[in-house]
């Protein structure tokens, strides 16, 4: 199995550019179930999105990854179609969850596998399904599997999430645009990633407006033209590599290929805890600040801080001067990572939802096991930071979401390989 070794303390610079993002690429790939042909640009090569084609072909589409440009092809010639999505698929990904809504409102039926349980909670599908129910779906629960049926059509209504869901709004979206008149939902989560699936869905010809947390869409004939959609970039990436220049780049870190107004939240808090950053256009840059301020944050839907950067936040704030407390509010158990930062030195104590993490600590290399995707790159920051060297394991959660870490961060001079 391979490992990652990340000789530490050594002073980071350089520039990184920043991969398209994986979350926005899986539902506009569920989405392309909808559409003819499509062109998908600027999509990160990792195994989420490779997983996510193979049950697009699976399905009976024609999808096909060209590796050198960062582009998928898919065409949909409707022929020899599996409204399948089998388990061997989805218990990989559960965004493989999000064809439901495009096989059900486009072929009145959909069978897919439940995703069952993950490590960082137990990420239930049931604010999907009742989004599905609202417009008109038989759903049945059997033998593991969704059965989903719409033999008449969908039928737009207003559906309020009781709470904000990402998956769901995104499944939900992808029902409704085929779904007779007009659908609003309210509550819905409005990530970037989500406003990028809009984006898309309104090139097939939907009328779709966002107020708020309510999304508005009005059914339209799909047009058959060819698509072509540039992918947003990977703010969760991008919030990551900032965490790794504002703990080691006592020069700058140059960052490329962004927009910075999404990531507000993101630039707020770490210039609270006293990181240099200086925003441009497309870029940001960001230095070290030796004296690191403590703070305490709780992880919210967008436009609030994502808890999708919680590990990687917690390792700065190992760094920080006094007591920082970071309450996780999105899922039940997203602290695993805290047990191996904890081999390494940090000191941090767990008290229900909240990890009250007391700083400066000196950290040292240690031998640390992944356990999901987000987990696994903190202690890929731990390493950088820690004295001497840090072996990761089970680093295939890493290569699930990240593209080309071990050349980005060695092209600012890290000492990482992979054995
Ligand atoms: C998406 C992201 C993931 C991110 C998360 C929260 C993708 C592929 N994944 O996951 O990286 O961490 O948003 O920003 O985009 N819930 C229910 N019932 C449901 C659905 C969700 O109770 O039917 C709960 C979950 O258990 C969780 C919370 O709602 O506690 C938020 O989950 P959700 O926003 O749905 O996350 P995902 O879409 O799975």
């Amino acid at each position: 199995m391979e490992k990652l070794i990340i000789k530490g303390n050594k002073e980071l610079s350089g520039k990184i550019s920043i991969s398209g993002s994986k979350n926005a690429t899986l539902p506009i790939l569920a989405a392309t179930i909808l559409a003819n042909q499509v062109t998908l640009k600027n999509i990160p090569l990792v195994k989420d999105i490779f997983t996510m084609v193979e049950l697009l072909n699976f399905i009976g589409l024609k999808a096909r990854i060209i590796k050198k440009k960062n582009i998928i092809k898919i065409n949909n010639n409707e022929k020899n179609i599996n409204t399948l999505a089998p388990y061997k698929l989805v218990k990989t990904m559960r965004a493989g969850v999000l064809v439901l809504g495009s096989l059900l409102t486009k072929y009145g039926k959909a069978k897919v596998s439940l995703p069952g349980g993950c490590a960082i909670g137990t990420r239930p599908v049931d604010l999907h399904l009742f989004a599905l129910k609202k417009l008109g779906a038989k759903i049945k629960i059997k033998n593991g599997y969704i059965i989903a049926d719409a033999k008449k059509g969908l039928k737009g209504c207003v559906i309020k999430f009781p709470s904000i869901s990402v998956g769901a709004t995104e499944n939900a979206l992808l029902a409704a645009s085929n779904a007779k008149g007009i659908t609003i939902l309210k509550n819905c989560a409005i990530e970037p990633e989500i406003k990028d699936l809009i984006l898309f869905l309104k090139k097939l010809g939907l009328i779709i407006n966002l107020k708020g947390r309510s999304i508005i869409i009005k059914q339209r004939k799909i047009k058959n033209s060819k698509i072509v959609h540039n992918v947003i970039f990977d703010r969760i990436e991008l919030g990551t590599y900032m965490i790794a220049g504002a703990l080691q780049a006592t020069n700058n870190i140059i960052i490329n290929k962004i927009n910075p107004k999404i990531v507000k939240s993101e630039i707020d808090i770490l210039r609270k805890t006293g990181v240099k950053i200086t925003i441009k256009k497309s870029s940001i840059v960001i230095r070290k600040n030796k004296k690191l301020k403590r703070i305490n944050i709780t992880t919210k839907p967008y436009p609030g801080f994502p808890t999708d950067l919680q590990a990687q936040l917690m390792v700065l704030l190992t760094q920080a001067n006094g007591v920082s407390k970071i309450k996780e509010d999105i899922f039940e158990n997203r602290f695993m990572h805290v047990s191996e930062l904890k081999r390494m030195g940090a000191d941090i104590e767990i008290k229900d939802k909240t990890a009250i993490i007391k700083g400066p600590t000196k950290l040292t290399g240690a031998e640390v096991m992944a356990t999901d995707l987000r987990a696994s790159v903190s202690l890929v920051l731990a390493g950088l930071v820690a004295e001497n060297k840090t072996i990761i394991n089970r680093i295939y959660h890493l290569d699930r979401g990240y593209e080309f870490l071990e050349s980005k961060l060695k092209s600012c001079k890290a000492e990482i390989k992979r054995v």
